[in-house]
């Protein structure tokens, strides 16, 4: 799940005043079947481990720079941190029979690197190999199939103490070592590996307004983050998470493809940016603030290199890829996970104002995308400040990517909506999420548009996510699940989406 980089920024900064929407809900009439998808489309939940597993100190595993980050006072809105979060853990037995009771096929998950390595490199702890090896075999046991991300954002604190992580180039090597570690353990039975989620929201959240871990930024004279420059380490943190799929996915096609079979993608966070009016700037600021979003990350895997806009607008600051680097980049990445949530205006801002003030990559896109228009909310709202529903987008969205992209394998490895956690709400109420249900309903039937009517390549669906977790800074506020958590007692309770997607997955194709 991703916190809506930028606008995040901009919302804090610009003080936007916020109205909420409330369409009344429209529950009935879900046409959706298997059927509407194509034969052998995935239906699957996401999830990821500093979010889901708990148990921080145990079988070995080494700190991370978000158990630091999370136990920093005044990071987490609510106070909270993830040393318990929903215990998978422990109880991922348990949670796999709640994906088998709704028929799911898939279960994307993350790997904690600093349950494999403690400290980031060195020894390897067999007790993080063996529980993965447990939750794997007991996915497959019920014929689910496990798509596994590598790295979500929890990197080894030791390698953050040692040489400030992403930012310097040994991460590469020690990346690519971990990576290898995983594809000898667990490769005979993964086939889908997410080398990186979400490389944009670790650039722009936790190098550029510091609102992920580890916390660098410059923006507002420092009075935020003590260190960092958010006009130039999020383009090398890009840079260097960019290079290390390209080499983790030269190993695995030496060394693995030929006996595994799997392949190598990315998820990527992208919101729609939709011009907040027909004016020729701001229809060339929704296409540039959408170029510095999914371009920056994208285009060097299709063209080898970053988009023109940000050559010209960032300069000497963006990192240039050696001619050997742009081979071994070009071509990298076997398919496109997509996570998307939310749509936004965007108008062109050529003042220097923010520039002046924040110098920072949001400044580089010379843009401003806010979610409101003539102070009418562009869809209506979920929990989250970032996140508007607006179900039209996912189509245009597979189309821009097909587009631009010569019809790449997408994979939608993150969809969702999340409610309040409110201790006014009764569990009987909490349990009735019929939003969530139009929710996954109007962008699914979006998505399937862009399969039959667009001929766009998509191969299946995974919905953020299973059971509520905890959030990143916004700790425990915001429940994403399908199953309600009762953080007391760890308790699992089916909301009424569960039976909503039970019932499509049980549909004939
Ligand atoms: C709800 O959606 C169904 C199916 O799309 C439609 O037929 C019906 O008119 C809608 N009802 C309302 C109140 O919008
Ligand atoms: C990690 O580093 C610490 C401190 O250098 C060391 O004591 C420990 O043995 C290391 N652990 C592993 C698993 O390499
Ligand atoms: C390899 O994977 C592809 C795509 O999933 C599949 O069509 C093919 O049958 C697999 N080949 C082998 C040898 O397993
Ligand atoms: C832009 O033009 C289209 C097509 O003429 C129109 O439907 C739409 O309302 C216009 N948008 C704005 C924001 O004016
Ligand atoms: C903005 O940041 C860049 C990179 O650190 C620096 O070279 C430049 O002087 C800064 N500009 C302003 C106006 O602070």
């Amino acid at each position: 799940m991703e916190e809506g980089g930028r606008c995040v920024v901009v919302v804090l900064l610009v003080l936007m005043a916020m109205s909420q929407g409330c369409d009344a809900q429209n529950t009935t009439g879900s046409g959706l079947t298997r059927g509407s998808f194509p034969k052998g489309f995935v239906f699957g939940t996401a999830s990821s481990a500093y979010q889901y597993e708990g148990a921080v100190k145990e079988d070995g595993r080494g700190p991370a720079i978000w158990d630091k980050f999370a136990h920093t006072f005044g990071k987490i809105i609510d106070f909270s941190n993830a040393d318990v979060a929903v215990d998978q853990y422990h109880r991922f037995e348990e949670d796999i029979q709640l994906m088998a009771d709704m028929g799911m096929d898939a279960y994307r998950f993350s790997i904690a690197w600093s349950r494999i390595f403690p400290n980031g490199t060195g020894q390897i702890n067999q007790a993080g190999i063996d529980h993965y090896n447990k939750l794997i075999n007991a996915l497959l046991a019920k014929g689910i199939e496990p798509y596994v991300t590598l790295y979500h954002w929890d990197l080894p604190q030791a390698l953050e103490d040692k040489y400030t992580g992403w930012l310097d180039r040994q991460i590469i090597n020690d990346y690519a070592v971990y990576a290898e570690t995983c594809f000898k353990a667990f490769g005979d039975r993964v086939k889908h590996w997410i080398t990186f989620n979400e490389p944009h929201t670790v650039a722009v959240q936790a190098y550029d307004s510091g609102m992920h871990a580890p916390g660098r930024c410059s923006v507002l004279l420092h009075l935020y983050c003590k260190k960092g420059n958010s006009g130039t380490e999020p383009y090398i943190v890009a840079h260097n998470m960019i290079l290390s799929h390209a080499t983790v996915s030269d190993i695995y096609r030496k060394k693995y493809k030929a006996s595994q079979n799997g392949s190598l993608g990315i998820s990527f966070d992208v919101i729609w940016y939709e011009p907040m009016s027909n004016s020729t700037a701001d229809v060339e600021a929704a296409k540039r603030a959408q170029e510095f979003q999914l371009g920056w990350f994208a285009d060097p895997f299709f063209f080898g290199d970053y988009p023109a806009t940000m050559r010209s607008r960032v300069g000497s600051r963006l990192p240039k890829f050696t001619t050997t680097e742009a081979a071994l980049v070009t071509g990298s990445l076997d398919f496109m996970g997509i996570n998307h949530y939310t749509t936004f205006y965007t108008k062109d801002d050529q003042s220097t104002v923010i520039e002046k003030l924040l110098n920072n990559t949001l400044a580089d896109t010379a843009t401003i995308s806010v979610p409101f228009r003539n102070g009418q909310p562009i869809g209506d709202k979920a929990n989250s400040i970032w996140l508007y529903i607006v179900p039209r987008s996912m189509r245009i969205l597979m189309n821009y990517v097909k587009d631009r992209y010569n019809k790449p394998t997408v994979y939608i490895t993150e969809n969702g909506m999340d409610d309040s956690n409110s201790p006014f709400i009764s569990l009987k109420d909490a349990l009735k999420d019929n939003k969530r249900i139009k929710y996954h309903n109007d962008y699914l039937t979006s998505l399937a548009d862009s399969i039959w009517e667009d001929g766009c390549d998509v191969r299946g669906y995974f919905a953020w996510s299973l059971l509520d977790n905890w959030e990143w800074s916004a700790g425990y506020t915001s429940r994403f699940g399908l199953y309600f958590v009762d953080y007391k007692d760890q308790k699992r309770h089916p909301k009424n989406s569960v039976k909503w997607f039970k019932n499509l997955l049980a549909s004939s194709s």
